[in-house]
């Protein structure tokens, strides 16, 4: 990114920020106080005690100009509000047409004020048109639901399948493989019974490139396709409802998916009839990596990558937090008449439709998150995130974030820091905490939440453990607890931090590397077998 005419070997810089923020100064007593008030869970640890927050890149983003000036546009109606035609329109852009073009505040201004435009039929079969459904009404034939963030969006999914299979087959346990489950999805499908299970590829994982450089990006994200079709073969397609995939995969250290990758499990998941899912909370990040490092795909753009990535799916839920460039927003569709369709809906014997999941979805929809049009959003925040769904496909911006983050990896991995995970991921840094504590920590020890509270008190860092505590590796079986990646994540928000951050981050954890035999353990004293504990559990060290 530099001027070409002049060059530089600095990166030009793409943005600069016209908003500031304080950052109080803190005493390690204080923060010492604060978490054992908190009993050591750093989800409850006061933000405004910290120095650098990187616990998660969720919501967390600062948004553009062109984002603050669409929340005016905020239309709070309660049906039919103007940024629900605006949204939509936004989403069929980045997800089914390829394209990255339109400015939302004129998409207020040609849509929703042009009254002659609005009556016409076709205008509203347009704009009411759901994603993957060929033009048809969402009051026709609902399938893409608007709602607050991605854990409802897998909330009001997961519910609605386990009714529907339990209706079908009481008692029966399923099992719903993906590259790499999140947190609140793995939470979502355990509470519906059944089995999540991650299958990557983990040796390609913990493989550091000689000199902590690489040529390619290996897409160590991608699921490890054989595993997949060899556990459909085991248990059986019958068994097996959903096939997932993570784009980028969050639980795998970030990495990403390459394109192919996609291809084969949606070709080996519709082999067995079974419907293949995305999570596509970082889908404008994974579009970046297939463009940068996935041959043929150099000269796309990243809508038109994601549009090819999205042709794979049947349906997707995804957290728009991310990759929305957004503070809130989520989003579950499935395509119309297909794979997810035919085996969610029910039809009677000469084949018309008995119960359509798309009305069972809505329905739900709207007895927990309000009407379809806004989704437990409000207005404002739906035009913010319809701007941000355009804003985030800007290849200056990805390409700025993905090299922050490779600036962090690197800068750990220079100041002689074990178990960097190499290449970084697009949003984040994670260290390998076996490699990190030289193997020597018992895998129950809990070292990396050990590593996270004692980071918060010495410096006031907050990063999550995704390891061993927070995908409860004690109450898994042998063959899940494999696939457990023992990690620290240190998120980083959009279009928020700078060198300075990073370079206060590596310094810090060098420091503590340095002193690692005095990082203590950590116990479970209360919610050990509650789902998702750590977000609820106190701990001793
Ligand atoms: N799927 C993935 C891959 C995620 O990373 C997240 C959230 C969710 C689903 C749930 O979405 O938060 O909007 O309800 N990840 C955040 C994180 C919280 O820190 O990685 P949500």
């Amino acid at each position: 990114m530099n001027h070409e005419e002049y060059p530089l070997n600095v990166a030009t810089p793409r943005s600069f920020t016209y908003v500031t923020r304080d950052i109080p100064r803190v005493t390690a007593a204080q923060r010492e106080r604060a978490l054992k008030a908190t009993h050591y869970n750093e989800f409850a640890f006061p933000a405004g005690m910290l120095t650098v927050d990187m616990l998660s890149d969720s919501g967390t983003t600062a948004m553009t100009d062109v984002q603050w000036s669409a929340m005016f546009l905020g239309d709070e109606s309660y049906g039919r509000n103007k940024g629900y035609y605006v949204l939509l329109d936004a989403l069929r852009d980045c997800f089914e047409r390829g394209n990255d073009q339109k400015h939302v505040i004129d998409l207020v201004r040609t849509n929703c004020k042009d009254i002659d435009r609005m009556m016409d039929e076709l205008y509203l079969c347009e704009y009411e048109g759901g994603l993957f459904n060929g033009g048809a009404a969402q009051m026709e034939r609902p399938n893409t639901f608007i709602l607050p963030q991605g854990r409802a969006a897998e909330a009001v999914l997961f519910e609605l399948v386990r009714k529907i299979l339990g209706q079908r087959h009481p008692g029966k346990v399923f099992t719903i493989p993906s590259n790499g489950h999140f947190d609140t999805t793995e939470g979502n499908i355990k509470q519906m019974g059944s089995i999540p299970r991650n299958l990557y590829n983990k040796e390609l994982l913990w493989e550091v490139p000689e000199g902590g450089t690489y040529e390619k990006n290996p897409f160590k994200g991608n699921m490890d396709t054989e595993k997949l079709e060899e556990l459909i073969v085991k248990l059986g397609p019958e068994n097996v409802p959903l096939v997932y995939t993570t784009i980028t995969n969050n639980t795998v250290c970030g990495q990403p998916v390459s394109l192919a990758n996609l291809r084969e499990s949606s070709r080996i998941a519709h082999k067995y009839g079974i419907p293949f899912m995305l999570d596509a909370a970082r889908w404008a990040e994974n579009a970046y990596f297939i463009k940068v490092n996935e041959e043929g795909c150099a000269d796309k753009s990243i809508a038109e990558i994601a549009k090819e990535m999205f042709a794979c799916c049947d349906g997707f839920t995804a957290s728009l937090k991310k990759d929305g460039h957004a503070n809130m927003g989520g989003i579950l569709a499935f395509r119309d008449r297909g794979l997810f369709w035919k085996n969610f809906s029910d039809f009677n014997e000469d084949g018309t439709v008995k119960n359509d999941v798309g009305i069972q979805l809505k329905v739900k929809q709207i007895s927990c998150y309000g009407n379809d049009s806004y989704g437990g959003m409000s207005g404002r925040d739906i035009m913010a995130l319809a701007a941000g769904l355009y804003e985030c496909q800007n290849f200056d911006y990805l390409d700025q974030r993905v090299k922050q983050c490779e600036y962090l990896a690197q800068g750990f991995y220079k100041a002689g820091v074990k178990g960097v995970v190499l290449p970084a991921g697009g949003h984040g840094v994670y260290i390998n905490m076996d490699e990190f504590f030289d193997n020597k920590r018992a895998p129950e020890s809990f070292a990396g939440q050990g590593f996270s509270i004692e980071l918060i008190r010495r410096y006031g860092i907050r990063t999550a453990e995704l390891g061993n505590y927070s995908m409860e590796y004690d109450l898994k079986t042998p063959e899940q607890k494999a696939e457990v990646c023992n990690v620290v994540r240190f998120a980083i928000n959009r279009s928020q931090l700078t060198q300075e951050h990073m370079d206060y981050v590596i310094a810090a954890v060098k420091a503590l590397y340095e002193d690692r035999e005095s990082i203590p353990n950590v116990r479970i004293v209360k919610g050990h077998d509650l789902p998702m504990r750590h977000f609820h559990a106190f701990l001793e060290t």
